[in-house]
């Protein structure tokens, strides 16, 4: 373990989110509130809880400016964190060839790709992070039962629970387990992502990347259970319901979930000076409140 590579992490945090406009024509959906921090954070924390500290976040040239002014060198959370455009969204698997471009993949590096706008907790998310990072062999993604199947990536599974494919936003979907925007790839997938054609939509879609995987039999997939809160929030609706559900879970814990200085203070990523520096930077909040009695 100790000479593997490390993974690195990739946000994407572009997109146009039209289904809320008007509220994403000024401002990015994932800049906007979810509860007492912005979208960004509870991706962010999904990777650092995975222990992963080398992130891109990728978004448009016009928001770009605003992450950086909110999220900076990412230091202040104990991570290194860079930026690169995407002109226009043509696509989650374009993610790679972006992140290859960059500079910031290279070749041998292992990634995990997450969507800007999805939140996840839950009861053993971490430890399964973790597990799920540590493997260096194939792809590994997630299975989560909704209601909705039809709104997303959707898996097909023969009668021993083997999966067969993975569809995109199926008319018919073949069960109700839909595929999370967390994606943990090993260093195949930029030149598999490379090799991809725009779909129907005119979209690189993430299915096709895991579907070269899953030809391959390269493709793991674990399913979350109904101990973890899997969120999205591209709707009024589920942008006000993930509020919601911080909002309770929060006030009745005394908890907060992806606080970020919290994450990298409890691993020693930040030191007890650089969390006071961010308890003075966030003012007279109930955030840099909660961060104040981390120091007792
Ligand atoms: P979507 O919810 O599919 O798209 P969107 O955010 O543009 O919203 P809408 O459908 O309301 O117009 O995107 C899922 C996530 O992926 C979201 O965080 C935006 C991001 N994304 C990109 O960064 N680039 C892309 O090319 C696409 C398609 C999405």
């Amino acid at each position: 373990m100790a000479n593997q590579p490390k993974r690195k992490g990739i946000v994407l945090a572009g997109g146009t989110g039209s289904r809320l406009f008007p509220l994403t024509i000024a401002v990015s959906k994932q800049l906007m509130p979810v509860y007492d921090k912005p979208m960004i954070y509870y991706p962010l924390s999904v990777l650092m809880l995975a222990e992963v500290r080398e992130i891109l976040l990728i978004s448009t040239p016009a928001d770009l400016p605003n992450f950086r002014k909110l999220l900076g060198d990412g230091s202040q959370f104990g991570i290194e964190l860079s930026y690169a455009e995407q002109p226009s969204p043509e696509g989650l698997a374009q993610a790679f060839p972006i992140a290859s471009d960059s500079g910031f993949l290279e070749k041998g590096d292992s990634s995990v790709l997450i969507l800007g706008d999805n939140l996840f907790y839950g009861h053993n998310l971490v430890e399964s992070l973790v597990r799920v990072s540590s493997l260096r062999e194939g792809a590994t993604v997630f299975g989560y039962h909704v209601t909705n199947p039809k709104d997303y990536g959707v898996l097909e599974f023969d009668e021993k629970n083997n999966v067969l494919s993975i569809e995109e936003k199926p008319e018919l979907p073949k069960s109700n387990f839909a595929v999370p925007g967390l994606y943990f790839y090993d260093k195949k997938a930029t030149d598999f992502a490379r090799a991809l054609r725009p779909s129907a939509r005119g979209e690189l879609e993430i299915s096709d990347l895991n579907n070269c995987y899953l030809e391959l039999q390269q493709m793991r997939v674990e399913l979350l259970g109904r101990g973890t809160a899997w969120l999205d929030t591209g709707s009024y609706s589920s942008l006000l319901q993930a509020a919601q559900f911080v909002e309770v879970m929060e006030q009745r814990q005394g908890l907060k979930i992806a606080c970020l200085e919290e994450i990298a203070f409890q691993r020693g990523w930040i030191d007890r000076t650089e969390l006071k520096e961010q308890i003075v930077r966030l003012g007279k909040s109930g955030y840099s409140h909660y961060l104040r009695g981390l120091l007792h």
